[in-house]
């Protein structure tokens, strides 16, 4: 774009002297008889551009149209800044209004707003500092991810959206048809006749890309998506989208203590990524979550800083411990005995909820714990069997104020137990051929986990509501923006 200059730009490298053009969006103005102060934000950085206006240049009546909201373009000089706040302003001696924003419409005030009435206007919320913060790490992250892997040999593979197949055996899906739901093509038994449908069978969006990166792994050794990923589940919670993004490395020749040791350094990695290229960010996003809980009752509140959190994070090891281990040290807690736990842990095989995640990580062991060796009767039947013929190797890696974030096993590569597994648990084999047949011809030991990328922003971020981490979130009755 000939002639704009973007604000990260100019304050990262201030040239006084220079005449440059900066376009944003106005966040305030103030004014009196003999100037005027605008601040313009452009999204490229948390910091506003002070623009000075001397009210006999500009038209008056243009100047009026200079309000909160509204687009403007403005040229002039670099000079160096009279007030407290910035180093550097503008002297304004061109300006044009590009977007005009009723003061009386305009929702977006310069005052806090509630993140529940932002999500009533997910169209302008970007134009918050908060959520300019949030989608700028959001995209830091999104590049440290690839930058990872890409440094390690991994392959990015594309998975599949549509799909034939239920990945986990069990979650509920969305379907994808073009048959007329008024009128869909029956059977003679009168059941729906989907091979008459857009792929002559039923087809559901994705609930997990592993299948598929599996395929790639035996392949090409070290493979990873990150792709969208679709749960129709009705969960209404502060952690679960219907639609959310997911990364799957998938690596040959690797073990369970492999696959966590990958998916530690992988999170600190991205945790230094982070403090390192959005300290502008974070900063504000610390001070904003501080603000955000002084208003909040004591035992509500965090006991660390985010800044203190993801600095512990990366400092520690994360705790290892198995299921067994785990169910011990819950079932003799104190919220167990005294029946704080929504569900109660009485018996080896029971699921753990979030309560008990987060008991382990917050309250036991004050650190990320990697939970390994799962009964198999709570695990995907892809996981790799243990001979003590009631584990599995599976691993959730739990957070603080999360619960699970990564979920992920070593992968059963004998195809008589996967076939028996499969047959066991009823998953129609013709869905799944193509899967178990790679493990009868050069099948080789591997593993993979999968990283909920809402998930993690909520703990890079320190924002509360995996809602606040996607631009347009997906939930149960939410799909407007
Ligand atoms: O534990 P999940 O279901 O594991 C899988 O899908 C495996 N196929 C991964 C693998 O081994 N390749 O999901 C993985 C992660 C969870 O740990 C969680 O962080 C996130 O995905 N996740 C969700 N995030 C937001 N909303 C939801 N409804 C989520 N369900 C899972
Ligand atoms: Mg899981």
């Amino acid at each position: 774009m000939a002639g704009r200059t973007k604000i990260k730009q100019i304050l990262s490298a201030p040239q006084v002297g220079s005449k440059v053009t900066v376009k944003g969006w106005v966040r305030t103005k103030r004014e009196n008889k003999n100037v005027a102060f605008i601040a313009i934000n452009d999204g490229s950085t948390i910091h506003n551009f002070q623009a000075v206006v001397d009210p006999d240049t500009i038209d008056k009546n243009i100047m009026k149209l200079v309000t909160t909201g509204a687009c403007i373009s403005v040229t002039g000089e670099i000079v160096e800044s009279q007030g407290k706040g910035q180093a550097v302003e503008m002297m304004v001696s061109g300006l044009e209004i590009l977007g005009e924003a009723d003061p009386n419409e305009y929702p977006l005030q310069p005052k806090r707003h509630t993140l529940e009435f932002l999500r009533e206007i997910a169209h302008l919320r970007p134009r918050t500092n908060t959520f300019g913060a949030v989608f700028r790490v959001r995209h830091a992250m999104i590049f440290a991810i690839h930058k990872f892997f890409n440094e390690k040999g991994f392959f990015n593979l594309h998975t599949p959206i549509i799909t034939g197949s239920d990945a986990e055996g069990a979650g509920e899906m969305f379907r994808v048809t073009t048959l007329d739901l008024e009128n869909p093509p029956k059977k003679e038994d009168g059941s729906i006749d989907y091979s008459q449908d857009f792929f002559g069978r039923e087809t559901n969006l994705t609930v997990s890309g592993q299948l598929e990166g599996e395929l790639g792994a035996l392949a090409l050794s070290d493979i990873y998506t990150f792709g969208p990923t679709f749960r129709a589940e009705n969960s209404n919670t502060s952690r679960h989208l219907a639609e959310f993004w997911m990364i799957e490395p998938e690596m040959a020749f690797y073990d369970l203590k492999d696959n966590m040791d990958l998916a530690e350094e992988f999170l600190k990695y991205l945790i230094r990524y982070a403090l390192e290229h959005c300290a502008d960010d974070l900063n504000f996003l610390n001070q904003r979550l501080m603000q955000e809980e002084k208003n909040m009752k004591q035992q509500d509140r965090s006991e660390h800083t985010l800044l203190e959190r993801l600095q512990f994070v990366l400092e520690y090891d994360f705790e290892r411990i198995s299921y067994t281990e785990a169910i011990d040290i819950l079932r003799n807690s104190k919220p167990n005995k005294k029946k704080k736990f929504k569900f109660l842990i009485d018996s080896w095989g029971a699921d753990l909820q979030s309560e008990h995640e987060r008991y382990l990580v917050e309250k036991h062991f004050k650190k990320p714990v990697i939970l390994y060796d799962y009964p198999k009767e709570i695990k995907a039947f892809y996981m790799r069997q243990n001979d003590d013929g009631k584990t599995v190797r599976a691993m959730d890696i739990l957070f603080p104020g999360i619960g699970e974030i990564i979920g992920g096993s070593q992968r059963e590569e004998r195809y008589d137990r996967l076939l028996n597994r499969v047959r066991e648990l009823n998953i129609p084999e013709e869905s799944l051929w193509w899967y178990v047949e790679t493990r009868k011809f050069g099948s080789a030991p591997h593993s993979g986990f999968g990283l909920g990328f809402e998930r993690w922003m909520v703990f890079v971020t320190g924002m509360k509501n995996i809602r606040d981490v996607i631009p347009f979130p997906r939930t149960p009755g939410n799909a407007e923006f």
